[in-house]
This record gives structure tokens, sequence and C-alpha cells, in this order.
């Protein structure tokens, strides 16, 4: 993608409109109708930057406490590019709205920004190209105060009840946010910057044979109806925006920003299940590890979650490596993946090292010490991830607490943390799949997880007589600041996490189906 230097601050003008790209290339020459984001910016002298209108959309490069103020404009068209499902709760809901009169609403998250409340892409914020706009709209501009330490960020829809297609239409990029010590890491040459520093967006999708994007109107099991399915999982993972792209690197080490952007896919990546080259993982979702570590298996990555690596292609000069994934799907006890899911990208080490840019040390400590919320805890929440069957029929993964059992998003805010409160969370998971939760707002500190047997009430699904197994501490990029954390099957997750800004946000399950339908609660710092 484009970067945008934003690092000074200031303003940018961006759009969301429809375009459209050759994502399946192999020279078929299929053009694929895409949502896509374009920006402008102006620079000194009345002189402008701008980038054409591409998913994904440009990357957005910021400064710690350097804030932007991003003003977005929906240009979508009056019709959708996918099916959507107007019985299920949506934006248009209780309203006589629909796309072909008021537009397609949507509105942009800065996913792991530390963003005032009024500028974080509420889900009832939602606004169309018409001027018909949500309950909670605030108007059209964010401003992001970047107070929060270097870390991958990215951005995305997120209009009540569509996330799922907006973004799998293509409304997303990344946000990279910079601070001191990173600046200082660059400058001493301890991190592969400039060119050897690249951000990879994995995504999965599925096309019909004229290059346009499928995602499927009816449930096979509820043939006719627009189905809202409790997952999605495409045939062709695309690695920003292209199918089974190839990078042509230099005999060097490379900074790699990995980003799962897939609806539902989880991801495990090796070169048939190992790496024959050294990979470092350096951070995660909001920041570095406290030392580098190297992987020694393969490259787990939920929804939303963001792993930054060290690439070190030095031994394997003249070596092609095709990247592979084998998560099943659902993760982890659904079928395995088959091809050609299985193909995700390759390395051509087929480029020649340029001399000129002195090849960095790694730091033995990249943080002074191992990432800690700040503050003693306050309460413990016992929180619950259950499945249930709505009336319809159809399988509704939900939210709630262990006490009372599941809720959903009209339901009265039980997570009210006070203004500077610290607090431990705990999510039970009484599912059979790992989900990906998402709290918007903080960079948690994950504590560790636990397997858990429990008595669950069969109307409510609430928790009683729990009791937990051994303990696991995180470990690779989860000892990172995180925002959105995979919780396996009948497994307690603890983490802290700080509240420190006043307002109405929301966790969620960042599976993009069971966000949409319903997994979805906001909580209020008051
Ligand atoms: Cu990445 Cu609530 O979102
Ligand atoms: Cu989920």
């Amino acid at each position: 993608p484009a970067r945008v230097d934003l690092t000074s601050g200031g303003t940018a003008n961006l759009v969301m409109a429809q375009t459209t790209q050759d994502l399946i290339g192999g020279g078929l020459g299929l053009s694929t109708p895409v949502w896509g984001i374009g920006l402008h910016k102006a620079l000194a002298d009345g002189i402008e930057e701008s980038v054409p209108v591409a998913s994904p959309g440009p990357t957005l490069v910021a400064r710690a406490d350097t804030p932007v103020v991003l003003t977005w404009q929906n240009a979508l068209p009056a019709r959708h590019l996918l099916p959507v499902d107007v019985s299920r709760h949506w934006a248009f809901s209780d309203t006589g709205y629909t796309i072909a009169e008021n537009g397609v609403p949507a509105i942009v998250h800065l996913h792991g920004g530390h963003t005032e409340a009024r500028s974080d892409g509420h889900p009832e914020a939602w606004y169309t190209a018409t001027g018909t706009v949500g309950s909670l709209y605030q108007g059209p501009r964010f401003t992001h105060e970047n107070s929060q330490e270097a870390a991958t960020l990215w951005y995305h829809d997120h209009t009540m009840g569509i996330t799922r297609l907006n973004v799998y239409a293509g409304l997303a990029g990344f946000y990279l946010l910079r601070d001191e010590r990173e600046l200082a890491h660059i400058a001493a040459n301890r991190l592969p910057s400039g060119p050897y520093e690249i951000e990879l967006m994995v995504q999965d999708r599925t096309f019909r044979p004229d290059g346009r994007l499928a995602y499927p109107a009816a449930d096979a099991q509820w043939p006719g109806q627009v189905g809202t399915h409790s997952q999605f999982f495409g045939e062709v993972v695309l690695v920003n925006g292209k199918a089974w792209p190839y990078l042509e690197v230099e005999p060097r080490q490379y900074r790699v920003r990995l980003l799962n952007g897939a609806n539902s896919r989880f991801f495990r990546l090796s070169v048939n299940g190992r790496w024959p080259f050294p990979v470092w993982v350096i951070g995660g979702d909001g920041g570095f590890l406290e030392r580098p570590q190297l992987l020694d298996r393969p490259l787990l990555i939920a929804p939303a979650e963001r792993i930054d690596l060290v690439l070190d292609f030095r031994e394997v000069a003249g070596g092609t490596f095709d990247v592979g994934n084998d998560a099943a799907a659902p993760f982890p006890h659904g079928p395995a993946v088959t091809s050609p899911t299985d193909r995700v990208m390759q390395f051509r080490v087929n480029q020649p090292y340029d001399r000129s840019v002195p090849e960095p040390t790694l730091p033995s400590a990249l943080r002074e010490s191992a990432y800690q919320v700040p503050g003693t805890p306050v309460r413990t929440r016992r929180l619950l991830l259950a499945q249930t069957i709505h009336e319809d029929g159809r399988a509704v993964p939900m939210l709630g607490t262990c006490e009372r059992g599941v809720l959903g998003w009209s339901d009265p805010v039980t997570e009210a943390p006070g203004y500077g409160d610290t607090e431990t969370w705990e999510l039970y998971n009484a599912t059979d799949q790992t989900h990906a939760v998402h709290l918007h707002l903080v960079q948690f500190e994950v504590l560790g997880e636990a397997p858990f047997e429990a008595e669950q009430d069969p109307e409510t699904k609430a928790l009683s007589r729990v009791s937990l197994g051994s303990f696991r501490r995180p470990n690779g990029a989860e000892a990172a600041p995180k925002d959105t954390v995979r919780v396996p099957p009948h497994h307690m997750l603890r983490l802290r996490a700080h509240f420190d800004r006043r307002g109405e946000y929301v966790w969620h399950c960042h599976l993009l189906e069971h966000e949409d339908h319903d997994m979805m609660r906001k909580f209020v710092v008051a």
C-alpha cells in the first residue's frame, strides 16, 4: 500500500469509494469491484498529496503524541457489493431506510487506538453518502491524539450489523504509529527500516467466475433467505489485496508488520511446517516485546491480531520459499485447510544485496521492561462467550457475564469501569471454537489462560461451579501490549486493562460474522 506521512500531525481527507482492482492476477485480466480508500492531504504552499482509491487503503504513518485529524467522506454507491441480511439487527433496523434510497452506511474505527469516544467509530455513528446518519453520529472528523506507544494499528469499517460486508468489500488499511523509542532503534540501526520495513495484510476471499467478490447470500441450511452466517471462509488467500503474491527480497533482514485482516479465518503460517530462515517476533498489536524471540514453530494469528516480525534472509540467498497456511477453519477443531487456501505467498531471495545500507543488529532489549498495565486492579469481571440458538434456528454466538449468562447489544451495559480504574477481565469461552476478543480504547496485558469446567444453565448459558485447570502464561507476541486476544475453547483468558478515557466504547469478538451477530457489547467508562 501507499504510505502517507502524518508524523508531523495535521489533517488529511480520506474517501471511501468503489473502484476496481485485479486481485486475482495470474494474467487472467479479471477485475474485481472493491471498496477502497483514497486520500488528499494538504502539504505546504497549497500543494496537495493525493493517493488514489485502493484496497487496502493507504498506510497512514503517525507519531506518538502528535495528533492527526482525519475526515472520512462516504462516497460509496447506493448499492452494496454483497447481499445484506436485513432480517437481523443492523444499521437500518427500526427505520424505513433502504440502501437504494439512503446509501450504504459506513463508519471507520482505528483499531487499537487510544482514541476519544467521539472519534472512535462507534457502530451507531455511521453515515451514508446521502447524509443519513446513525443515532450516535458525531460528524465525519476524527481526532487521533496518538497518546500511546509505537504500534501496528489498522483502520476498518465498523458499521452496526454489516461490518463483515463492508470490510470484506475492502474497507481496511494500516496505521503505523512511531514513537521516540522506536525511532531511536531505527536511528541506531537496531531495526530494519525504510524499504526493509513492510506491512502485510492477509485476508481470504471467494470469487465468482467473472472476478466479482462472492459472499454467500443464503446459508445452505436456510435456502432462499439472505443469511447471516456465523462464519465465513474464503477460498483464496490475498496479501495486500493480491492473490498468492511473491515478494522479491535481498539476502538481509526485513521487518514485517503482519495483520490478519480476514473475516473469520485464522492463519497458521510456515514454510512446510517450519521456518527455513530465522524469524524473530519483536512485537504484538500495540507495541514491542521486551526482547526479540526466535520463532520455533508456525505462526498463529487470529483475525485483527498483528505481529511485528524480523525475517532474516541472510543465509538463504537464492532461495524461494512458499509460505503456507495450515490453520483449521473454524479454528481449532474445524476441517483441515485444503488447496488452494493453504497457499499464502512466496519470498524470492533474488535481489542484489545493497551494500550501501548497513545490516541492522537487533537489540537485546526492545523496551525497558516487560509491558505492564499501570495501577492495581480494583475489580475482576467474569465474562462469558457462549453459543446460543436464535428463535429462527440459526446459531448465534454471544457475550455476557458468567453470573447472568448471555446478553445482547441492547441489553443494559454491565461493563462500566470507573475513570482511571485498572480491572482484571476473565473471559470464559464456553464454545467449541477459539474467539478473538477485542476491547476498544485499551492496550491490555495478557496474564494467561487456563482450561475450565463448569455447569451451564441451558437457558441463560450462565456458568456456575467453575473449576480451573493449570494456568499458562503468555508467550510470543501475547506478552506485548494487546488489544485482541485469542480465547481457546473451554478456556478462561485473564487480562488486565487500564481505562483512562471517559465515554462509550465497545468490546467484541473480531471474527466479523460473530461481531455482527451478536458478539458485541458496549462498555462505558464514567
Ligand atoms: Cu477492529 Cu471494534 O474493531
Ligand atoms: Cu467469535
